[in-house]
């Protein structure tokens, strides 16, 4: 019982310290992308472009915290509507 309760303040701890957001993901729709690479401009962490000038996506899983505004940035800038984000 201890050792669980343990793990479970570690877990915590780690949220509190906004090191790491286990909530925020970022989702491409490559359907919609038209290649306006501002995705890539904005946030070159998340986005990268391939050689046909469309996004890809770099972070699949949770997105760290120090790049959520980015993420967010480059959601509200895609003129396709493309990027979407669940927190
Ligand atoms: Fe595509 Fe939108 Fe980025 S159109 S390249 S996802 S800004």
């Amino acid at each position: 019982m201890t050792h669980c309760s343990k793990k479970f303040r570690a877990a915590l701890f780690i949220g509190s310290e906004g090191l790491y957001s286990p909530r925020m993901r970022v989702h491409l729709d490559a359907e919609k992308c038209q290649g306006h690479n501002r995705c890539y401009a904005l946030a070159p962490e998340i986005f990268d472009v391939d050689d046909y000038g469309q996004a890809v996506l770099l972070i699949e899983d949770d997105v760290p915290s120090d790049l959520e505004d980015k993420a967010r940035l480059a959601a509200s800038n895609c003129p396709e509507y493309a990027i979407t984000i669940t927190d």
